[in-house]
């Protein structure tokens, strides 16, 4: 019996690489099912300031390729910036977010937000020594 049924979590995924897969394959870990929102390209340019170089649909194909993710699809600025909207909109019981967003101002706020609706937050441990943006830097 795992300790939730519907989990959620969100990321660029730009470049699939190992720390994606390690955060994912604990998030599955501890739900039934996984959510991943993919934020779209407009995102990624505009809010993080990043080209990415796999094109939004590819990504979310990649995403729904994997045995540790039962469904991916694209999210926009309103469902990644504000996590309630992803919970309208998805009605999962878990978010899980790597723990370089602990103590954020906006995961501050989704804490608020979502212990007054009973939807709990897990913090999952970031890999260190890989990300897209240092795979795009070697390259
Ligand atoms: N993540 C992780 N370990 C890494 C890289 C990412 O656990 N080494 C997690 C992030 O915490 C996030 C999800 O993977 O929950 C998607 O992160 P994303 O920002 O797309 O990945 P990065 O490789 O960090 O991308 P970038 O360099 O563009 O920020």
């Amino acid at each position: 019996m795992k300790k939730y049924k519907v989990g959620y979590t969100a990321g660029g995924f730009d470049l699939f690489h190992v720390g994606h897969l390690n955060l994912l394959e604990r998030c599955k870990q501890m739900c039934d099912y996984l959510i991943v929102g993919v934020c779209d390209d407009d995102y990624v340019k505009n809010i993080k300031h990043k080209e990415p170089v796999f094109k939004e649909d590819e990504r979310v194909r990649i995403l729904n390729a994997l045995k540790c993710v039962d469904r991916a699809e694209l999210v926009n600025f309103e469902i990644t910036d504000d996590k309630m909207f992803a919970l309208k909109k998805f009605h999962f019981d878990v978010l899980f977010s790597g723990d370089d967003w602990k103590g954020s101002e906006r995961y501050n706020k989704t804490e608020a937000d979502f212990s007054k609706v009973g939807v709990s937050i897990e913090y999952l441990p970031y890999t260190k020594g890989i990300s897209s943006t240092d795979i795009k830097k070697k390259i």
